[in-house]
């Protein structure tokens, strides 16, 4: 099955990269050692996705990462010396031995630790090539590949579709081999068709000891430092001290493998610190610098917000340095960053998808405050939002919803002022509509986090104070902004209930600044309630879009007329377009299209980052959801992360002439299931609203018009859940059985 699906996968990249893959990459100037494009180096082949050193992830990696791709495998010794790929010496979590051999349980001394476990050196090759499969190691990830037979390093070196393999070796605990009889030495230059293009070692002793017997070998010696306080075993010296004489490592290799923070430091709160000289220091010694191991699912500093290739750049694109190449488990994402992404901030569009904050930037900063909406402009947002809400004393301010507990300090200074107000929401709030303007002023604007395990930078926590309606409109003329998007919720609730004319108040914000006699700015009127656009079809030149918060899988041509009524277009949920199930997309909707075929444009959200917001599919990468999205034809991208979104717009790997193509998600084609029920249709009466009821002079609980019932707009995936699991189990057996 997984042959099949790799297959499939290579069917569709040979079409779609066809003619691309014969280009030359557009050559930038990069500051490498040699001055060409840095190396992607793929970690156990794609180990993001799938188990590290599996067959499938060596092709996926060779398939989906950019042309040249070097594949990397971590060699480990059987007990009759056969080398085999795995993550690590201890075999208890990477591979099924423990349930081949549960009573084999042992415990070694590997430089002065005792390890308990299962060890190569305790197996024949043939038992462990038969008998033994690859396991995902990593919780987090999927385990739906489990259950692939190892990998021979012999294997790698094979020409694949007439691109001559690039293979890296990399040689742990060679010492501990030695002293188990294994003659590493003699595996590489006897049982390979040839030494590879790059081999590694943590060992000073092993890098001399087959720098000597290589011979005119082309093979690059590389020296692996391992953490500044971890000892290297031949010369009994931290890494730390060793990385500080370049010209002795110069004597025996050509290269350093060093993790990230050599390069970048970070402090304890995950702030990024100033790079060191590391790079340059290397290059003027004639050593190539290799930064490892990049991952898109695992938080390393609050400075990249959550955007992986962000990361990357820092390493191959400053105007400092670049190193020679990266080690990365997504080598698609490494494969972006260098072939792609243009930091050129006036490069031409090649996206012309329309990028809209969500609150600003309020992925990095609290949303709706003034330093939000100006990151939002500098991260070239082409439209600035503003959540309308009123206060009590009727002053119109952004913020993301009525209920500002989670988006300020309203918890700790009016909790005695909460509220359950059941046409809101289910749960009590502190209501922005029962607190004076001047309260609302004392608040401090709180950054919000959706994911755990996933906090936005605690260092803006309390950064920026929220605008009024009229402020925010006088900062959208700032150059550059070319629309707005205002969005409209509770009407029917604050004019009947609380006796405030929200709808008015920003008609009349709008007229005052001069909005509505002007095309040079694009004007959104953003509303869950057709009876509130109605009210500004007045003015021909607003576009009006109804928010449709609920996920729907199709429309009714009667939906889509009676929408056609009220409004120019459509905000939708991301499940609206795509539909997950067990975390991975299984089917396109119909919904763009049908919208499309009246000439209504789509505009999708939110958008968000972080890795568990995605479906496995889109490889923990934002890049490949935003371009599955354009694929799709949506008209708008409305986002936490801007800045995401325009590096996405502007770079150069998205039509079939670019020489690396940004894979969109194929449904199915990652981990085919059965069909699933599509969200339900949208039917004309889930458009039709009660009209907007007058505005209450003196408000009375009486003169209740409840509005549609809001819910939730944040959409969160499920990752891996226990059916999920036993569903790996039968694939695995289907595959491998
Ligand atoms: C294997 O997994 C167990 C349970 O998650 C963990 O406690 C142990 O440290 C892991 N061992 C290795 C060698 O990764
Ligand atoms: C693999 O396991 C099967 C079944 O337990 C056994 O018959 C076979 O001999 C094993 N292979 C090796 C090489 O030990
Ligand atoms: C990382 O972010 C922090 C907080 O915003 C900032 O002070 C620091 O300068 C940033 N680091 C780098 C290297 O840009
Ligand atoms: C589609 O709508 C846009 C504005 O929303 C309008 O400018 C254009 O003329 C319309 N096209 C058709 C074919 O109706
Ligand atoms: C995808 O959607 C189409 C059209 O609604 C449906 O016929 C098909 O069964 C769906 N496939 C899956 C895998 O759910």
């Amino acid at each position: 099955m997984v042959g099949h699906l790799l297959l499939c996968i290579i069917l569709f990249l040979t079409v779609q990269v066809k003619d691309g893959a014969k280009l030359p990459l557009v050559q930038k100037k990069f500051m490498t050692l040699n001055g060409g494009q840095p190396e992607v180096v793929a970690l156990g082949g794609y180990s993001g996705f799938f188990p590290s050193s599996s067959s499938s992830a060596y092709d996926f990696a060779h398939d989906i990462s950019m042309p040249g791709t070097i594949q990397y495998c971590n060699v480990h010794f059987s007990k009759d010396n056969v080398g085999f790929c795995i993550a690590q010496i201890n075999l208890m979590n990477t591979t099924s031995i423990e349930e081949y051999d549960p009573k084999g349980l042992k415990e070694y001394n590997i430089y002065g630790q005792q390890v308990r476990g299962y060890f190569g050196v305790d197996y024949p090759a043939k038992l462990l090539y038969e008998n033994v499969t690859i396991r995902q190691n990593i919780f987090t990830r999927s385990g739906v590949y489990d259950g692939a037979p190892l990998v021979a390093p012999f294997q790698l070196f094979e020409e694949r579709k007439k691109i001559p393999a690039r293979v890296w070796l990399n040689i742990e605990n060679y010492m501990f081999y030695k002293e188990h009889k294994i003659n590493v030495e003699s595996f590489l230059l006897n049982e390979l068709p040839r030494l590879p293009d790059f081999l590694s070692s943590p060992e000073i002793g092993f890098l001399k000891s087959i720098g000597a017997k290589a011979g005119k070998s082309k093979t690059k010696l590389i020296l692996t430092f391992l953490g500044l306080d971890e000892v290297e075993p031949t010369t009994k010296k931290p890494y730390g001290s060793l990385i500080k004489d370049l010209p002795m490592i110069k004597s025996f290799a050509s290269g350093i493998v060093v993790p990230k923070e050599y390069i970048w430091p970070i402090d304890k709160a995950k702030m990024l610190q100033p790079a060191t000289t590391l790079v340059q220091d290397a290059h003027k010694a004639g050593i190539s610098v290799y930064a490892s191991s990049f991952a898109n699912d695992r938080l390393w500093s609050y400075n990249f917000s959550y955007d992986p290739v962000l990361e990357y750049i820092h390493f191959t694109d400053n105007s400092e340095f670049s190193v020679d190449g990266v080690l990365s488990e997504f080598p698609s994402t490494a494969s972006e960053a260098i072939a792609c992404i243009n930091l050129d901030k006036k490069a031409p569009r090649e996206v012309h998808t329309l990028i809209i904050s969500h609150n600003g930037a309020s992925g990095d900063i609290p949303g709706s405050t003034d330093a939000a909406y100006d990151k939002a402009i500098a991260d070239g947002a082409d439209v600035i939002d503003c959540s309308v809400q009123m206060s009590k004393d009727g002053v119109a301010f952004c913020s993301d919803r009525a209920d500002l507990m989670k988006t300020t300090t309203a918890a700790a200074l009016f909790i005695h002022r909460s509220k359950n107000v059941k046409e809101i929401q289910s749960a009590d709030g502190v209501f922005s509509f029962d607190l004076t303007w001047n309260e609302i002023q004392t608040l401090k604007s709180k950054i919000e986090s959706f994911f755990p395990d996933l906090p936005r930078n605690p260092i803006n926590k309390y950064n920026g104070k929220l605008l009024t309606l009229p402020e925010f409109l006088e900062l959208a003329k700032t150059v550059g902004v070319h629309g707005i998007f205002i969005s409209i919720r509770n009407a029917a609730f604050l004019a009947s209930k609380k006796g405030l004319d929200i709808v008015g108040t920003v008609s009349s914000a709008l007229s005052h600044s001069k909005f509505d006699k002007q095309t040079l700015h694009k004007v959104l009127i953003e509303s869950d309630d057709t009876s509130v656009l109605d009210q500004f079809k007045n003015v021909p030149t607003y576009e009006r879009v109804l928010h449709i918060q609920d996920a729907i899988g199709s429309v009714q041509d009667q939906a889509v007329q009676e929408v056609k009524k009220h409004a120019n277009a459509v905000h939708l949920r991301r499940n609206s377009i795509t539909v997950a199930e067990n975390s991975f997309i299984v089917n396109i909707t119909q919904t763009v299209p049908a919208f499309h075929a009246a000439n209504i444009s789509v505009y999708v959200g939110i958008l968000r980052n972080e890795y568990q917001n995605l479906a496995l599919d889109y490889l923990s990468d934002p890049y490949v959801e935003l371009a599955t999205l354009t694929v799709l034809q949506v008209d708008g991208f409305l986002t936490d992360y801007p800045h995401t979104a325009n590096l996405f717009s502007r770079s150069s790997c998205l039509n079939e002439q670019s020489p690396y193509v940004i894979m969109p998600v194929q449904p199915g084609m990652m981990f085919p299931q059965e069909a699933v029920a599509e969200p339900p249709q949208l039917s004309p009466k889930d458009v039709i609203d009660p009209p907007l009821p007058p505005v209450a002079k003196t408000p009375s609980p009486l003169a209740a018009t409840p509005n549609k019932q809001t819910s939730s707009t944040t959409t969160t995936l499920r990752v891996c859940d226990q059916s999920l699991f036993y569903a790996a189990v039968v694939v695995i057996l289907t595959i491998y059985t």
